[in-house]
């Protein structure tokens, strides 16, 4: 089995694909629910508790067995396997992709460099089941024999985005007497706000990065080691009070943390892929340890449904064909991700890097220049505070957004009787947007409810606006999990048909360096700055001259 390295309008699906979507684009979507009862039940797919329906798309059956030609043509399935068997295929790195190992109940063996990774996962998992064990029933105190209440992760990216939106996403689960917060940005006030609520000798600090180097954990990781020690004066109490979550054992002991505090993870896990890893442990932590594994579970389902389930019954793969169709025949260069459910607020911002981490890449895999669209760029809000924010741009603007809705049934919270009614105004929100996006609003049905003609222009809606939704049967730990791993495989596959490198992030690094040359700019005060152009010149002299 290889990778084939193709560029996807090269193949004979894609140029059929163009003559077929050409024709559909002139329908209206509606029509076409019209013309077929069974559209919803023909292009909607349920695994397990939550359902997929992406029938409100420019798709027929023509068309979905054309995506299926073009993933067949590439052999996307065997790329599956390449990359679940722990094949090195983030070629740019040298690096197998194994975040599924990180949650494979089988515990399937897998070798990478000679060693079986399952055997170190477990031996993580089962690390970081006994020290929340531990912590939760106070078998591990902090240096003054307290109770640990508070978590502070710092960390950003992948080793803090994914933690933030579960935690978050899970607060009806979270554990009686611990507060989780999280410190990412390098902008000292979210720190400081952190620190103000917390008390140091209640305080766990996770160091949570993978590289144990990154600029921003760095400098906030020995800030917070600063604060500590001004309160609790001696050093020996670090051992109690931090630990890391890392790939890098150097690093970690340098930084003066035991290695019997280090929750290690690998190189094959790629960042913003790692909330299933010891990265994951600010989660463990804040909503106990069976409950992540639950998230583990339900990742692990939605593995073998992505693995096993043929190509057109397959959620992951529906939606990177979906959102190919969308991306690259119908020119769309946006996705808006609307969660109807506030636990899941954080929801777009973690897709936010793993898509565009991941897929916003302009080099193929053979290092030629794209001449395509690759990927979209990813904005949202809860619903419904976005309908009051920027939908007015999604029904009526110039440019075509898709959008993926994401509906929860049940809330996980015992609501009195008089309080229900927030949940069915909310899904009523929910399914009324996908219909108003598709049905849109003729002038002729404008007309009829018209009371000021002049104004009923302002008032058509075109419609045709192409939506998915997820509908959860509820928020657990387990469906959480399969989401999560849902809009992971369906990056991969997306990446891959795109034929680019969805695993390495090159594109991160230039901003980096060029930091680490300004600073000490900064640093030195240094008055009339004149290496860079007039522009970063100017604003560097005057942010020198001003701040003292
Ligand atoms: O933003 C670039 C990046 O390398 C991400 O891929 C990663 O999630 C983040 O920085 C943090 O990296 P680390 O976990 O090594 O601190």
């Amino acid at each position: 089995m290889t990778l084939i390295k193709k560029n996807p309008t090269t193949t004979k699906s894609w140029a059929a694909l163009k003559i077929e979507i050409e024709k559909l684009k002139r329908a209206n979507l509606k029509d076409l629910f019209n013309q077929d009862k069974d559209r919803f039940k023909n292009n909607s797919i349920i695994h397990n508790e939550i359902i997929f329906d992406y029938s409100k798309n420019y798709i027929n059956q023509t068309i979905k067995n054309l995506l299926i030609d073009l993933a067949n043509e590439l052999n996307l399935k065997d790329a599956i396997d390449l990359q679940f068997s722990g094949s090195k295929i983030n070629e740019t790195e040298n690096r197998a992709v194994l975040h599924t190992a990180l949650r494979d109940k089988n515990e399937t063996p897998i070798i990478v460099d000679g060693i079986n990774i399952a055997n170190q996962i477990n031996i993580s998992l089962n690390k970081m089941k006994q020290f929340c064990h531990e912590i939760h029933n106070g078998l591990r105190l902090g240096c003054s024999n307290k109770k640990i209440k508070y978590i502070v992760n710092i960390g950003i990216g992948g080793s803090d985005l994914g933690p933030v939106m579960v935690t978050e996403a899970l607060k009806p689960f979270w554990i009686e007497g611990i507060e989780t917060y999280f410190v990412s940005n390098i902008d000292f006030t979210h720190l400081q706000e952190v620190l103000k609520k917390v008390k140091a000798d209640e305080t766990l600090f996770l160091i949570a990065s993978k590289t144990f180097t990154t600029q921003e954990t760095m400098t906030n990781a020995f800030s917070a080691r600063d604060w500590f020690l001004t309160k609790m004066k001696d050093e020996k109490h670090i051992a109690k009070h931090f630990v890391a979550l890392s790939t890098n054992k150097q690093a970690v002991e340098q930084f003066g943390i035991d290695l019997e505090n280090m929750f290690e993870f690998w190189d094959w896990v790629g960042g913003r892929y790692s909330l299933w890893s010891a990265i994951g442990l600010s989660i463990a932590l804040t909503v106990g340890f069976d409950n992540f594994n639950l998230l583990l579970d339900g990742a692990f389902e939605a593995d073998q449904h992505f693995k096993n389930q043929s190509l057109e019954n397959n959620i992951p793969v529906l939606m990177a064909l979906i959102g190919i169709i969308n991306i690259n025949f119908l020119d769309c260069t946006s996705q808006a991700i609307l969660p109807y459910s506030q636990y899941l607020h954080r929801f777009p911002a973690y897709l936010q890097q793993a898509e565009m981490e991941s897929n916003g890449k302009q080099i193929d895999r053979n290092g030629n220049l794209v001449h395509y669209n690759t990927g979209a760029i990813i904005f949202g809000e809860a619903g419904t505070n976005g309908q009051h924010a920027f939908y007015q741009l999604i029904h009526q603007g110039t440019t075509i957004i898709p959008c993926d809705f994401i509906g929860v049934v049940n809330s996980l919270q015992k609501l009195p009787p008089q309080l229900r009614d927030h949940q069915n105004k909310l899904m009523a929100n929910c399914f009324a947007q996908t219909e108003a996006l598709m049905n849109g609003k003729t002038l002729a049905e404008v007309q009829l409810e018209s009371k000021n003609p002049e104004i009923d222009a302002f008032k058509v809606f075109y419609g045709n606006r192409p939506t998915n939704t997820f509908l959860l049967k509820s928020l657990s730990p387990k469906n959480l999990g399969a989401l999560i791993a849902y809009y992971e495989h369906k990056i991969f596959v997306q990446g891959y048909i795109w034929n680019i490198y969805s695993y390495d992030q090159y594109g991160v690094q230039l901003g980096k360096q060029l930091a680490d040359k300004v600073l000490p700019n900064l640093q030195s005060n240094q008055p009339n700055i004149d290496q860079y152009n007039s522009s970063t010149n100017g604003l560097i002299n005057y942010y020198n001259q001003w701040k003292n």
